[in-house]
């Protein structure tokens, strides 16, 4: 599915100021990012240098958490379409004279950002940051709450496989309670046609009133059952407290996705993760790097496109 021309724009432009949750995208707003998500892909498989649509524009990546992925992919995306990028130190920041995560914001607004992307774990602070500043805020992670750019490049990343995602299941596996891309995910393939149903522990799935309309399996055999995709998702400790090393006790034994437990789901499912993977804990390495199963590293190569495609959209479309 390559869309070599570019495609049109929603009749009324793209109206979304900001995106901090996969919800502030209309539905035609979605489509239209991941078609032209789909046209940047275009460009990078053929090494072609895009168009320098933000040719003058300014794009801040704020990470107050650790990244590779994102921070890194939303680096290329800017630049590959010209615009000025600079990556906050945040380590090396006045954030570490006390400095508050605000005051650091409106200050690298004020030297002029046209887009700002923030990872932060506060619960707010996007929405805080999208009321205080003049410029188009995104949201590259927040806490367990949301995770949207990563939602559009699994859903640019399955649709390059399947087409589309209506009719597809989608098994979204693992720590799903303390998982930013389990929610967004969830939301986002639902509004595109797939079922969805979360499969883990039952001390792993979200609290009871939180993405109700998902199902919930706490039997990896059931839950993978006529699965297409089956998304791994980390333990992620560092959202756990102090018993989060025993959430991981036995857990690869018995949710552990290698070629084995794939045998549940449908036959040719894939297997996706949106990264970092902890080999042995809730994938086995021997399917994270089997190319006939593992759409891994294509998540990576779409999250630039996807990137480029979310940035032209917001600073560019309607403006
Ligand atoms: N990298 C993803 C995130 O930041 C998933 C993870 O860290 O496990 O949410
Ligand atoms: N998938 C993802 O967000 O990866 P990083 O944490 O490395 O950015």
């Amino acid at each position: 599915m390559t869309h070599c021309k570019r495609p049109s724009p929603p009749a009324g432009g793209v109206t979304a100021r900001r995106l901090i949750s996969i919800d502030d995208l209309s539905d035609v707003e979605i489509a239209y990012i991941l078609n032209l998500a789909e046209h940047y892909a275009g460009f990078l498989k053929r090494s072609k240098p895009a168009p320098h649509c933000l040719a003058g524009r300014t794009q801040i990546n704020l990470f107050f958490e650790d990244s590779t992925r994102t921070n890194l992919s939303f680096d290329l995306a800017g630049r590959k379409l010209g615009a000025d990028v600079v990556n906050v130190p945040v380590s090396a920041s006045s954030v570490h004279k006390g400095e508050s995560l605000i005051d650091t914001a409106q200050t690298l607004a004020a030297m002029g950002a046209d887009v700002m992307i923030v990872r932060a774990r506060q619960e707010g602070l996007h929405q805080r940051l999208d009321q205080l500043l003049d410029c188009v805020v995104i949201n590259g992670g927040a806490g367990a709450f949301e995770h949207p750019t990563q939602a559009l490049l699994d859903a640019a990343t399955i649709r390059s496989k399947f087409e589309t995602l209506d009719g597809l299941t989608i098994a979204i596996c693992g720590d799903v309670k303390h998982s930013r891309v389990a929610g967004s995910d969830a939301r986002l393939f639902v509004r595109l046609g797939a079922t969805v149903r979360f499969v883990g522990p039952a001390a792993l799935m979200p609290d009871d009133n939180q993405l109700t309309d998902i199902e919930r399996c706490t039997n990896l055999k059931d839950g993978l059952a006529g699965a297409d995709i089956v998304m791994g998702l980390r333990m992620q400790f560092e959202r756990m407290g102090s018993g989060g090393k025993e959430a991981a006790q036995g857990y690869f034994e018995t949710f552990g996705l290698t070629h084995e437990t794939l045998k549940h789901a449908s036959p040719g499912a894939f297997v996706m993760h949106p990264g970092p993977m902890n080999r042995g804990v809730e994938i086995d390495g021997a399917l994270a790097d089997d190319p006939a199963r593992a759409l891994i590293l294509q998540q990576v190569f779409y999250g630039v496109a996807t990137r480029m495609a979310v940035l032209d959209a917001l600073l560019t479309i309607g403006k």
